[in-house]
């Protein structure tokens, strides 16, 4: 028996077979869930990559600009499950202005752009699923540690700050309906969202040493494996929790 089975999960963000939400469906499926997708934009090539998948998911449309997107994800989400146990938040974009070392020149409607899909589309998912989450449930996002200004990472690392500060309060106001809510700060991993960020490879050549366990920039499994887990019956009393997939490198001094 997985550690998911009878579980029924919602995973956003799947765009490529290297995409993080990729491995955690797979995994899902693997343990035991039934899995449902969301992709936003190239429906298509979503498609396509869910085919890849151990059990073919259905595929809904969702961009987290789209209010009408929103307000209807729970009742076309419910036209295949008749429930949600857990849902994954794993949606980043910003504009290229807002990344790359320009950050003193980045215009606020780029900034919002960033915000608006990276940050505050964490609550507004969490609360279109809520329809559906009547028996508790989890929610797990994607983060990249904002603790520290780095180098590249400019608007994108406020928007996780922003990310950070969001499964906070989340916790707090879901907690009454009995659902969890954490984020996994994964380690940098080649997907498509990273080879966007100009200069991401400064990130590459560095966090391989100095992570004490190491660190793989092409397997998006320990990331995947911790979302699940986050879902799973085994965190039951943990919720606003940060949980570092990096091989270690957030605990070493540079
Ligand atoms: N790759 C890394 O190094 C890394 C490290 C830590 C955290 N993360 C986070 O993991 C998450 C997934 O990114 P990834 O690295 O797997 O890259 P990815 O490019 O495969 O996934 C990003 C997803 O965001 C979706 N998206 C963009 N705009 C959207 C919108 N308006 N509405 C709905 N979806 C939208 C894209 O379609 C894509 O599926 C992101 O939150 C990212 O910040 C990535």
């Amino acid at each position: 028996m997985g550690i998911l089975q009878g579980k029924r999960i919602l995973v956003s963000g799947v765009l490529t077979d290297a995409s993080i939400a990729f491995s955690v469906a797979k995994l899902a499926q693997e343990e035991g869930a039934t899995v449902v997708l969301t992709g936003f934009g190239r429906m298509s090539l979503v498609e396509r990559i869910a085919k890849r998948l151990p059990e073919t998911p259905p595929v809904i449309e969702l961009d987290v600009q789209n209010n009408e997107h929103l307000d209807t994800l729970a009742d076309r989400i419910g036209e295949h499950v008749d429930g949600l146990d857990g849902v994954v938040h794993s949606i980043a974009f910003a504009p290229q202005s807002a990344l790359g070392g320009n950050f003193l020149n980045t215009t606020w409607e780029d900034v919002a752009t960033a915000m608006h899909i990276s940050t505050y589309s964490y609550k507004s998912l969490a609360v279109a699923c809520l329809p559906l989450m009547k028996e508790g449930g989890a929610v797990v996002g994607l983060d990249f540690d904002a603790s520290k200004a780095w180098p590249v990472y400019d608007w994108m690392g406020v928007a996780k700050a922003g990310l950070e500060s969001c499964n906070r309060y989340l916790a707090r106001d879901l907690a009454k309906q009995n659902i969890r809510v954490n984020l996994v700060a994964a380690g940098p991993l080649r997907t498509m969202a990273a080879k966007s960020i100009p200069g991401f490879k400064e990130f590459e050549d560095s966090w391989p040493e100095r992570a004490p366990l190491g660190w793989d920039l092409s397997d998006t499994i320990p990331a995947a494996k911790a979302c699940v887990a986050l879902m799973s019956d085994w965190f039951p009393a943990t919720t606003g929790e940060i949980v570092h997939v990096d091989g270690g490198a957030h605990a070493i001094g540079a």
